[in-house]
């Protein structure tokens, strides 16, 4: 069973930001992975890492999409994604200092915020994105 499973309905009609949300739909898999395995030690900081980068690169793709556009929402939408990097900041920060333990929690956490912002927050931008 596959922990965050893609589904066309999360599409937003951009190629390639679908397949930016797949790899982050990825990244969380083998966090989800890492943790039944618990093999976590050697794991959780690159997998932290991963998505870390990879947050802040298809934040900024995105972003730079809403202003090309003219979104109209992209302050509300940055926000979110500005406290999304935060919290995961966070984790980086303890998962570098040993302090972090992979849970189910974290893994469900991150599977929640990024359905709830992909169908949500990201679908509003589809519209203007296919002009
Ligand atoms: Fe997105
Ligand atoms: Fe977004």
């Amino acid at each position: 069973m596959i922990f965050f499973e893609w589904d066309d309905k999360m599409s937003v009609n951009v190629p390639e930001i679908d397949k930016q949300h797949k790899k982050l739909i990825d990244i969380v898999n083998r966090m989800y992975q890492e943790t039944m395995n618990q093999t976590q030690d050697d794991a959780i900081v690159s997998i932290i890492d991963d998505l870390v980068d990879y947050s802040i690169y298809h934040f900024s793709f995105e972003e730079r999409h809403f202003d090309r556009v003219g979104y109209p929402e992209t302050v509300s939408h940055k926000r979110e994604h500005g406290i999304f990097l935060k919290k995961i900041n966070s984790y980086k920060k303890r998962a570098d200092s040993g302090a972090l333990i992979l849970s189910v929690s974290l893994s469900v956490f991150l599977k929640d915020w990024l359905f709830d912002h992909i169908m949500g927050t990201d679908q509003r931008y589809k519209k203007y994105f296919a002009k």
